[in-house]
């Protein structure tokens, strides 16, 4: 069964996002990301896909929108969550790879927590101000499966906890 993956960095207050950015820098955590997607497809919103500015490389980039008439921009467009997942799907078999990467941001994690099978979060140890959130994890729902402490490197502004989740 393909896992559908829900990958994301979230502060203790669950704070995401600030401004259409991300609210921290942390460059070693950029690394965990780009080895947790690399060589899948990732979906995500039209205002993440505008904020990273360029499509993520070799990986397929989904980006939800009501909009097909805007430009794509070096991603594919979808028009709701069920396309964007099904067009993920695809593009997984025709790769090879049995996992579908949800990378954000907030309307889109919210949208598809109900179908998420995996959770790979990194908690930062920080509560910085923001103005999109990562939904509650629920420890009823989720069994928390590893964990990994990171001190912060020569170019992080936090240290962080990397997570993965399982449903019970
Ligand atoms: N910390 C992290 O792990 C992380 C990860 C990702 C993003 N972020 C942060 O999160 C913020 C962006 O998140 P966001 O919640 O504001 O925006 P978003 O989820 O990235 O994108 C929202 C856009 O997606 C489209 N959309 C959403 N739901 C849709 C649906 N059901 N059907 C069709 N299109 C739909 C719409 O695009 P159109 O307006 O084009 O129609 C909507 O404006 C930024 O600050 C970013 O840095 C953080």
């Amino acid at each position: 069964m393909t896992d559908i993956v829900l990958v994301a960095a979230i502060g203790e207050n669950n704070v995401i996002g600030r401004a259409g950015k991300l609210p921290w820098r942390l460059k070693s955590e950029l690394q965990h990301f780009k080895r947790l997607t690399l060589n899948r497809p990732v979906v995500m919103g039209r205002k993440t896909f505008d904020s990273i500015g360029r499509p993520l490389p070799d990986r397929t980039n989904i980006v939800v929108t009501r909009d097909l008439a805007r430009p794509a921009k070096g991603g594919v467009l979808a028009l709701g969550i069920d396309a964007a997942i099904a067009m993920a799907r695809k593009d997984a078999a025709l790769r090879g790879v049995d996992e579908i990467m949800i990378i954000g941001g907030s309307d889109i994690f919210e949208a598809t927590f109900p179908l998420a099978t995996r959770l790979e979060i990194t908690h930062v140890h920080a509560s910085p101000a923001g103005d999109t959130y990562f939904p509650p994890i629920d420890p009823q729902v989720w069994k928390s499966v590893s964990r990994s402490e990171h001190a912060p490197g020569p170019e992080d502004e936090y240290g962080y906890t990397t997570a993965v989740y399982r449903r019970r």
